[in-house]
């Protein structure tokens, strides 16, 4: 029985139910689980015991990669089986949940999880379960469209279920570099030399014996729901181009640019998708999630190489891509998340990072996390890792936000998850702030005239006017620096009366 997806003879008898799988869940447990940003999770086995949470108390702590599809996070809250989350999600039921307090939600840098794990800083999984295309002659598991943290998940757990996909292809295999960094102080340097580089093997090293259960599934991955371009993301991606033309200009760049991350979400995939009318050419991806504007600028010619920790696509895209895979394999390659976001390579390597944020401050301070300053939207996902190491650190947003009753520029931002030491350039519909070697008062100066919208943006001047006249390296206006938030929530508008 599916002997070319389960190779070594001696797990054939490992094949069971999704619910006689999931019940190797206790509860109190940690769950390893394989999934980031709705690709890759395993989906029998967690809907089972959501299945199971409904008739019986369940509360595990699950870690994953980051976000899942399915609505696995929503199935798993809905029945009381989250008790804690790390280290990210995306899901409006859970973030109600986690908003609410019921659900303990740890929002970590994504390189940071397993490194915590494998020095016992955070509790290792009792069971991983893990998707995959295959099981190898030697055991080793394929992961399908995502590596995340399954390569280590499956290294710490004591027992591993794998849940073999059959809607993933076989092609597949090989486009996986799995490297786990050895124990520290005595770690050696991760031997990346450049994005395009195979350092791993192509499989997860996994020892058979603690394979406890197969369980076969035929459920698609979810597929992205980033939205089309549209006017303002499109004048952001412009603005962007014209800085990039800027610095190939004075010499600072060349016509391939640096390696790119881009982060999740619409905004960040139409700024890349902008790109494919852009002069550069030869350009590289060093990035986290692999979105449909990968392989747009791969199939424009533009692209000559993705790296990622998952691909994540839209149905269409996703159709093309894994129908015809052996045309991309030689230019992608899916890493562990703690190598494609690794701080010391997004450093060395020089990667220009571009990621969304929810606000922006007057001084380049970055809120990407918490609506009003406390509610939790998604998480800091990569973003963190890429930004503080970055050759030029990017944040991107429309400068408005629900209709123009939220400026994404304010006075001071309500939380802040990138501080101004790691913010280079932040780009609205409105235009570009280059805020390098700059000091906080000239970074209000190009903030203000470059980034706010004309409907909020005589009210920030008079702000940085008044915290002007009240001096300081950094001005402010202490008791009215968050006025505008008080605004928005008592009265639906950021400059009500
Ligand atoms: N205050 C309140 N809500 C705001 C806001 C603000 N200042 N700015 C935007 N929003 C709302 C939008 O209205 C939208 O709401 P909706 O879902 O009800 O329509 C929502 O936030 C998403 O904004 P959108 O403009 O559609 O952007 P996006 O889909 O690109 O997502 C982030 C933006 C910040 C939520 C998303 O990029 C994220 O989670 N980032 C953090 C993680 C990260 O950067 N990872 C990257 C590493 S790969």
């Amino acid at each position: 029985m599916y002997s070319d997806r389960i190779r070594l003879a001696s797990l054939q008898s490992k094949i069971t139910s999704a619910a006689e799988a999931a019940s190797l869940i206790k509860d109190g447990m940690v769950v390893g689980m394989s999934g980031f940003t709705r690709a890759g999770e395993a989906k029998a086995v967690p809907m089972a015991l959501a299945e199971r949470g409904k008739s019986e108390p369940v509360h595990i702590t699950l870690v994953t990669g980051a976000s899942l599809g399915n609505d696995l996070d929503k199935m798993l809250t809905e029945s009381g089986v989250l008790a804690r989350r790390m280290p990210f999600q995306a899901d409006p039921t859970l973030r109600k949940a986690i908003n609410a307090g019921k659900v303990m939600f740890t929002d970590q840098h994504l390189s940071d999880t397993m490194e915590a794990m494998r020095s016992g800083q955070l509790r290792k999984p009792e069971v991983t379960i893990v998707e995959a295309v295959a099981i190898t002659e030697e055991g080793h598991i394929v992961p399908s469209t995502s590596v995340g943290n399954s390569a280590n998940l499956v290294q710490y757990a004591e027992k591993v279920i794998v849940e073999i996909n059959l809607t993933h292809r076989l092609n597949l295999e090989g486009a996986h570099d799995i490297y786990i960094p050895s124990p520290r102080p005595d770690r050696t340097p991760v031997p990346l030399l450049s994005p395009e580089q195979r350092i791993g093997v192509p499989a997860i090293p996994c020892d058979p014996a603690k394979i406890a259960a197969i369980v076969i599934c035929e459920i698609p991955d979810s597929p992205s729901n980033v939205l089309p371009p549209d006017d303002e993301t499109q004048a952001i991606a412009n603005h962007l181009i014209d800085f990039f033309k800027k610095e190939v200009a004075e010499g600072r760049l060349t016509n391939s640019l640096m390696p790119l991350q881009v982060g999740i979400g619409t905004i960040a995939n139409a700024v890349t998708c902008g790109l494919i009318d852009s002069p550069f050419t030869d350009i590289v991806q060093y990035s986290e999630v692999l979105q449909d504007s990968t392989f747009a600028l791969m199939d424009a010619g533009k692209l000559k190489f993705a790296s990622g920790c998952s691909m994540t696509l839209s149905e269409e895209v996703g159709a093309k891509v894994y129908g015809n895979f052996e045309k991309y394999k030689d230019k992608v390659v899916l890493r562990p998340q703690e190598i494609s976001n690794h701080p010391e390579l997004v450093r060395r390597l020089g990667i220009i990072g571009i990621n969304t944020a929810l606000e922006f401050d007057i001084y380049g301070n970055v809120n990407s996390t918490h609506v009003g300053g406390t509610h939790m939207m998604n998480g800091i996902g990569g973003s963190g890792d890429f930004a503080r190491n970055a050759h030029i650190a990017v944040f991107v947003t429309k400068s408005i936000a629900k209709g123009g009753s939220i400026s994404s520029v304010v006075p001071m931002v309500s939380h802040v998850d990138h501080t101004e030491h790691d913010v280079d350039v932040l780009v609205t519909e409105q235009g570009l702030a280059d805020l390098r070697g700059l000091a906080p008062r000239e970074r209000a100066r190009v903030i203000i005239d470059n980034c706010v919208h004309p409907d909020y943006r005589a009210a920030l001047n008079e702000y940085f006017d008044k915290a002007c006249a009240k001096g300081g390296h950094t001005p402010h206006v202490i008791g009215e620096a968050l006025s505008w938030h008080v605004n928005l929530a008592e009265r639906g508008h950021m400059l009500a009366k």
